[in-house]
């Protein structure tokens, strides 16, 4: 059984994804804005984080929320949401059907509850700590691919100022040079991440991520029996924001790898 929290958090999103999918089918009236380099915002962003934070605040008035489009509230809390209101904006505002809401819930800055929802078509990923993860209602679980090779790997590829480049392309080099099957760049990272607990993806990396991207989808990986940790191995991958994200054995894999060639 869902806890209440869950059921809050699954209400808000799918109320979201409604109202994301209203501004999707009349895309040419779409007002965009840009944030900063390479980095948009869409009425549709705002409109769905209205709704996830005025949904979580009436049912968790004591809980701090942090929502990537409003920022924090001023609440102190051990309880922490982390709302993506439209996780691919990029894909959105191109009519490109990836992208998602994702809204995460810490415990101590340790995520315990975590939904990421793809409106288009219509999956609604979930877990809670201790009690595995789902889509829809059904159970998913990581795949079991052992080794780089032949594994298929999400990424992300660093398009703002200041991203880790030259970091980021050896780590592409390693994997190529290794032997693994094929790469995506599907552009939503908090799905990316689902895609990785439902076994669509065998691993996933990225740096430069923020918490909003990745506190659902990392609950939700690790429920679905897969690992995660930043691209060393360490666990504060929250704030770093710097992700590898597989099944134990290929995380250890591409970590061995790694190690070989960055410092
Ligand atoms: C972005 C997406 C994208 C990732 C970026 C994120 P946004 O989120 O998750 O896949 O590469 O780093 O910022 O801006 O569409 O919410
Ligand atoms: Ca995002
Ligand atoms: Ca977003």
């Amino acid at each position: 059984m869902h806890s209440p929290q869950l059921n809050i958090a699954i209400n808000a999103a799918l109320l979201a994804g409604k109202s994301i999918m209203r501004y999707y089918s009349r895309l040419e009236n779409l007002k965009v804005m840009s944030k900063g380099y390479n980095d948009f915002v869409s009425e549709a962003d705002h409109e769905s984080e209205k709704i996830i934070t005025e949904t979580l605040i009436k049912a968790y008035p004591q809980y701090r929320i942090t929502a990537e489009e409003s920022g924090s509230n001023s609440i102190e809390s051990e309880y922490e949401w982390f709302v993506d209101p439209l996780d691919g904006t990029t894909n959105f505002i191109h009519g490109i059907p990836q992208f998602a809401v994702s809204i995460g819930l810490c415990k101590d800055h340790v995520p315990i509850m975590g939904v990421v929802y793809d409106p288009f078509k219509n999956e609604l990923f979930s877990a809670e700590k201790g009690k595995g993860a789902l889509m829809n209602d059904k159970r998913i679980r990581v795949a079991n691919c052992n080794s780089i090779r032949s594994a298929v790997f999400g990424t992300g590829i660093p398009y703002r100022k200041q991203d880790h480049s030259g970091v980021y392309i050896e780590t592409l080099r390693t994997l190529m040079d290794e032997g693994c099957g094929s790469i995506r760049r599907l552009g939503a990272a908090a799905l990316d991440l689902a895609y990785v607990a439902s076994g669509r993806l065998d691993g996933f990396w990225e740096f430069n991520l923020k918490p909003w991207d990745i506190a659902a989808g990392s609950i939700i990986v690790t429920e679905a029996g897969g690992y995660i940790s930043d691209i060393n191995g360490n666990e504060n991958y929250l704030k770093t924001g710097n992700v590898l994200s597989a099944n134990l054995n290929l995380h250890q894999d591409v970590i061995d790898k790694l190690s070989k060639n960055l410092i």
